[in-house]
């Protein structure tokens, strides 16, 4: 199962009309999703007017798309209280900055705007090598080139951590897909800040199946009555 996949599923099952990208690029996903509310963020979109409009004939549903050409961060300071007035999020792929803090804070800032069944997905999760799952600094320094997944990881560990008001799992595929209700957690982890900080991919190498929750793909499926 892939990111695309899913969420279309979520949104068609669920009967959804509202979603959220954070980290955007190309619109590859967020082009291809079925949404009447589509809010895109990212502060370097990697298509110009052209592509929007060739989007429309694709997908209908991208006819009220709505972008945002700035940081996340600048999102949800500026714009999403006003965006989101009378619209809850009711789905959200966060995959932007791929850094544990920068994650963290998009999924906290999405968590305020979701609606009470909504659905977070974050991408990265589950990182296979070290090199993946290295700093922004050492993927810029081989110029972007290859999968960057970072330490996104790392804000799973964060939220299963020092959240008791939702439920956070992964599921192995796509690069491993973060998700976050605001369900009962099934089960939680008892790191301190300090820990969190220090851990190594060596570390999470040794442990990712239970430090992330890592699901069966299928284990959706159960889940959201799908
Ligand atoms: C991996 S790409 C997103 C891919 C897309 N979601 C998909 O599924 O095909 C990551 C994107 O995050 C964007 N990004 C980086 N820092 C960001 C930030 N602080 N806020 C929002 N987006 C950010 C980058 O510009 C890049 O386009």
């Amino acid at each position: 199962m892939d990111r695309i996949t899913l969420i279309n599923e979520l949104m068609t099952k669920k009967k959804l009309t509202n979603y959220l990208e954070i980290g955007v690029f190309n619109g590859r996903v967020f082009f291809r999703v079925k949404s009447t509310f589509k809010v895109a963020v990212d502060p370097f979109f990697a298509f110009d007017s052209l592509r929007k409009i060739g989007k429309l004939f694709i997908n209908p549903y991208n006819f009220f798309n709505r972008f945002f050409e700035k940081k996340s961060d600048d999102f949800f300071a500026q714009d999403a209280d006003r965006v989101f007035d009378n619209k809850k999020v009711q789905l959200s792929l966060i995959d932007g900055m791929h850094e544990y803090r920068y994650a963290l804070r998009d999924v906290e800032n999405t968590l305020k705007y979701l609606s009470d069944d909504g659905v977070i997905i974050m991408h990265d999760c589950n990182p296979v090598t070290k090199e993946e799952a290295g700093t922004f600094e050492e993927w810029k320094a081989k110029e972007f080139k290859g999968q960057w997944n970072g330490d996104v990881w790392k804000t799973i560990l964060h939220l299963r951590t020092f959240r008791d008001d939702i439920d956070v799992f992964v599921l192995d595929c796509d690069q491993g897909l973060g998700i976050v209700t605001k369900r009962k957690p099934e089960s939680r982890l008892s790191f301190t800040q300090a820990q969190i900080d220090q851990f190594t991919y060596e570390d999470f190498d040794k442990n990712r199946a239970a430090w992330i929750n890592l699901k069966q793909p299928d284990y959706i499926k159960g889940y959201f009555n799908l």
